[in-house]
């Protein structure tokens, strides 16, 4: 296995608020349970355990940061949920592909729409948010 694909967790992924950096370790840890499948040549056998722990973690971890942003009036609020709502509605997407046909390229869809989902909405809206809830004392 090439060791050197999966995402090694490390302070770059911290906003500074321990119950975020928590759920978003859980993201990571499900993106490098997908790529060691994905090593093995053929994630499908996971793909099913994947996706419903994929939509636990979007339902608890989006609420849990929607309430948040609400409870404390950040102003970026509505575009915030807004990104949340299409990641879900491609996840949706992918697990709607998975049904009518479970293929290693959809795994490998999967992936790449976690992982932008990472680099682009956690590593910058998320991060964008973080300074804003601290300073309403969120910890
Ligand atoms: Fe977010």
């Amino acid at each position: 296995m090439n060791q050197e694909s999966l995402i090694d967790w490390n302070e770059r992924f911290l906003t500074g608020i321990p119950s975020i950096d928590a759920q978003h370790r859980a993201l990571v840890n499900i993106i490098n349970t997908l790529q060691v499948a994905l090593s093995f040549g053929d994630a499908r056998p996971i793909l099913g355990g994947l996706f419903s722990h994929l939509q636990e973690y979007i339902e608890s971890h989006f609420a849990y940061e929607a309430n948040l942003l609400q409870n404390n009036a950040y102003p970026q609020t509505a575009e915030h949920l807004a990104e949340h709502y299409r990641f879900t509605a491609g996840v949706a997407a992918l697990i709607e592909q998975y049904h009518q046909d479970p293929s290693v390229e959809l795994a490998q869809k999967t992936k790449a729409h976690l992982l932008d989902w990472l680099v682009n909405h956690v590593l910058e809206s998320d991060f964008a948010y973080a300074p804003f809830l601290k300073s309403c004392g969120v910890a």
